[in-house]
């Protein structure tokens, strides 16, 4: 049922798999009831090519990645064959973080470097090969996390550096104060959620040859399960539709072959708990989608033909 899955090039020592994995449902799926479970979810994504495994402090209130690095503890081989993304900034208001008064983001010096410090000693690991800013900071001196970066990379903490969920300019005002190219922008987008393919965020990723990662590449699960999703009711048919004709196990793998067809490159980042789904989704990348196909998608989703 798998295919393989090509490799994208991020920066001159980096690449990520075409198609990544992410670890936000790691505390709260039922299929998930020990380290033995994540294992084997990391050795399903491994074997089909998957090697890109996404993170955040906060992910599971902010337990997963503590549970992953249990897991990884148990296979330390396979840290190697991983590139393991993190981030950092949302500060969540919860039992973990008694000091925090209100949810809010912080993208100073001392908290990027103690979030980076916890992060490393959750996962278990040496470095963390990019880590993200996890949404933008209204209070964001960029002067400062460029002072963060440099002093990270110097200390052999993080290898590279990205951003999520940022506008064009926010992109461009960080990048204009860093020695590093950024080299991602994980932004959210499916079917369901067209916006950065039409306010400039995508366009920018192409104009700088920066590889964009998707978050909820299926509107994460709202393709399937909501009866009252209009959008979602009006897509299932033409999805359905072309999952006969081009062979595939399921509508997922039409909702992300169809963000993979974008110019700009990007990554979907998968949020299944199920290694066969894993396995499933890998057809996306062996998948060409006819241009028409690509608009008919396009034309349901919007709900109206293209002017
Ligand atoms: N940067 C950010 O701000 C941000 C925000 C949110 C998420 N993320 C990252 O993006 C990753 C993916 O997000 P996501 O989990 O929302 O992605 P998603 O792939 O859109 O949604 C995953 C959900 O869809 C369900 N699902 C998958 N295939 C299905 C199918 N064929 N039929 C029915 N249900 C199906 C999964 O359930 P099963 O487990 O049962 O398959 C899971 O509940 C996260 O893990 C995280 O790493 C980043």
């Amino acid at each position: 049922m798998s295919a393989p899955v090509s490799r994208r090039q991020l920066a001159e020592n980096l690449s990520f798999s075409s198609l990544a994995w992410g670890t936000w449902r790691l505390r709260n799926s039922p299929d998930i009831s020990g380290v033995d479970d994540i294992v084997r979810l990391m050795q399903t994504a491994l074997d089909v090519g998957i090697t890109t495994f996404d993170h955040a402090d906060i992910y599971g209130n902010y337990g997963c990645e503590e549970y992953f690095g249990d897991a990884l503890a148990t296979v330390p081989h396979l840290r190697h064959q991983m590139e393991i993304i993190t981030k950092c900034d949302i500060a969540l208001v919860c039992d973990a973080r008694p000091d925090h008064r209100i949810n809010h983001y912080n993208t100073s010096k001392p908290h990027i470097i103690e979030s980076v410090e916890r992060s490393l000693r959750n996962l278990r690991i040496e470095h963390i090969d990019t880590l993200l800013l996890h949404r933008p900071d209204p209070l964001m001196v960029a002067d400062e996390v460029a002072d963060a970066f440099n002093q990270l990379q110097r200390d052999g903490k993080v290898r590279y550096f990205g951003v999520s969920n940022f506008k064009p300019s926010q992109f461009n005002l960080l990048q204009s104060r860093l020695e590093q190219p950024l080299v991602t922008n994980q932004v959210e987008c499916s079917v369901l959620e067209l916006d950065p393919i039409f306010d400039g965020t995508f366009d920018l990723m192409q104009q700088n040859r920066v590889r964009p990662m998707i978050w909820s590449p299926l509107g994460g699960a709202r393709l399937f399960k909501d009866k009252d999703d209009a959008v979602a009711a009006h897509l299932r048919p033409i999805l359905e539709e072309m999952r006969v004709k081009y062979d595939v196990a399921g509508i997922a793998e039409i909702a992300v072959a169809w963000l993979m067809a974008l110019p700009c490159q990007p990554i979907p980042v998968l949020g299944t708990m199920k290694p066969e789904r894993i396995r499933a989704a890998t057809q996306a990348c062996a998948m060409t989608m006819d241009r028409q196909d690509w608009f008919a998608i396009l034309v349901a989703a919007q709900g109206h033909p293209v002017p």
